[in-house]
């Protein structure tokens, strides 16, 4: 259970891949909540990528190599774990299969999720995480219970630098140049599959396991 969730911002990533850890007890391992971590705890790292973060450009390959490489040698990761936000690009996706290789030749579950770019827009200025355990919220269609506060831990509930809809826009260009490619090159490597993100949260989760044969795992809970 080696997952790559793939697609642009907003598609519903990070909450796919928090329903997976519930359901198959693997780490999600979120590059974007990796360095924004960084940035919260001031850190040579957060400082240096903190106005990258902010513009919605991409960190350089060989600092994100650098960083998921050493997470995946986490003793967490034996078992499998779900890449949330990497690769993305075609070098990181080169560099993760040398990594891959090192570690017994693991094989890959790719899974885009699609969403057209009006129905993105609407989601991100609306998205809330939260600031102690990173659930994602939407104020449309997954509101807290109580305004503000996360339901699970209690934490205060905040709204990313870069859901600005000016940034979101910089976001989907940067995806359409640098990311999108991976697409024809996970189809060419033959793990490549597709799931549509327009339906409810728990449908698309469903569908993620049924592709893989995990009928027997429900969604939610
Ligand atoms: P990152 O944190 O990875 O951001 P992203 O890829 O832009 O994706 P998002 O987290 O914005 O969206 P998501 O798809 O996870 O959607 P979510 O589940 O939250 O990266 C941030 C930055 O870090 C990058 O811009 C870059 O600077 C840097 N970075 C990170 N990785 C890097 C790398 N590998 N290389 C270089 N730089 C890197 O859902 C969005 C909203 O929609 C939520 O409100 C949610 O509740 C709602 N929602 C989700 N699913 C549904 C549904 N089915 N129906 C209705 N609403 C839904």
């Amino acid at each position: 259970m080696y997952y790559v969730l793939l697609g642009p911002p907003g598609v519903g990533k990070g909450t796919q891949a928090q329903l997976l850890v519930k359901k198959l007890g693997i780490p999600q391992i979120s590059t974007g909540d990796m360095l924004r971590a960084e940035v919260k705890q001031k850190t040579p790292l957060g400082k240096r990528v903190r106005q990258i973060l902010e513009k919605g450009e991409l960190v350089s390959d060989d600092l994100m190599l650098k960083i998921v490489e050493e997470r995946l040698k986490k003793p967490d990761c034996t078992r499998g774990f779900i890449l949330d936000g990497f690769p993305r690009t075609i070098p990181q996706a080169e560099g993760l299969k040398g990594i891959l290789q090192k570690l017994n030749g693991i094989t890959l579950r790719v899974v885009e999720i699609s969403v057209p770019d009006e129905e993105i827009v609407a989601r991100l200025t609306n998205r809330r995480i939260c600031s102690q355990c990173q659930k994602v919220y939407n104020l449309l269609l997954a509101a807290p219970k109580v305004a503000g506060i996360c339901d699970e831990c209690g934490g205060a509930l905040i709204q990313r630098k870069d859901d600005r809809e000016d940034v979101i826009k910089n976001r989907l260009m940067v995806y359409r140049k640098q990311t999108k490619p991976l697409i024809e090159y996970y189809k060419k490597e033959g793990v490549y599959q597709a799931v549509n993100g327009l339906q409810p949260i728990e449908t698309v989760c469903r569908q993620i396991l049924q592709m893989h044969g995990m009928n027997g795992l429900k969604a939610s809970g």
